[in-house]
């Protein structure tokens, strides 16, 4: 911990959308009481090995803690549309193939979707943080949506021309600002717990 910050992170995604996301939230939540590193660019990317949100979240916040000596935050997102049986699931980034682009991703998701009249679906996030003195915390955030049926607006990364939130207007969250999207995300709620827990955890101020 360092001067005023009373937590101090790294952040475990080496994804810049996500990582912009995380910093938004966490900030929000914990501003000034926060110092957040990106990930440095020397550790090598940690193989997503797992075959759940939580042990591939868990996987890049031990490796980044382990290789900075700090506290690190990580996340690990799916997406599961229930008329596919749950895919693409934890294979989301990876669903039309290794080196998919977003585009190439939601093009195969409204592809599989053609003619299929039940689109709801359900993003899930695990936030995880494992700090310096070993303590480990997570937690989930889910939202449900539909899959449109074409790509709408410009916001936001991956899935999210495609991803229409239940409890919004209509508009997709790539529809919406960032504070929009934070408010009703599984990223947003999964970080916004993560927060909690660990402000609960600072020592009190004299
Ligand atoms: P990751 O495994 O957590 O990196 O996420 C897997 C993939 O899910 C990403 O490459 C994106 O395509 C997608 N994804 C993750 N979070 C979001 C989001 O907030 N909106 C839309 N797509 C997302």
């Amino acid at each position: 911990m360092t001067g005023e910050a009373e937590v101090e992170l790294v952040l475990a995604t080496a994804n810049p959308d996500k990582a912009a996301e995380v910093r938004d939230i966490l900030c929000s939540v914990l501003g000034a009481g926060i110092v957040l590193h990106g990930r440095p660019a020397d550790v090598p990317e940690v193989a997503e090995t797992g075959d759940t949100l939580e042990e591939n979240a868990r996987l890049k916040a031990v490796a980044l803690a382990a290789a900075t000596g700090l506290g690190a935050v990580a996340d690990d997102t799916g997406l599961a549309v229930d008329a596919l049986g749950g895919a693409p699931g934890v294979y989301a980034s990876r669903y039309a193939g290794e080196h998919a682009t977003y585009a190439d991703n939601v093009a195969k998701l409204l592809r599989e979707m053609e003619g299929v009249g039940e689109r709801g679906a359900r993003f899930s996030t695990v936030a995880y943080a494992v700090l310096p003195d070993g303590t480990e915390f997570s937690a989930v955030g889910d939202v449900e949506g539909v899959i449109s049926l074409a790509p709408r607006g410009d916001g936001g990364f991956g899935y999210d021309p495609v991803f229409v939130p239940v409890e919004g207007d209509g508009r997709t969250f790539a529809e919406m600002s960032p504070a929009e999207k934070h408010d009703l995300s599984h990223r947003g709620r999964a970080f916004r717990a993560l927060a909690g827990l660990l402000a609960a955890r600072r020592p009190e101020r004299r």
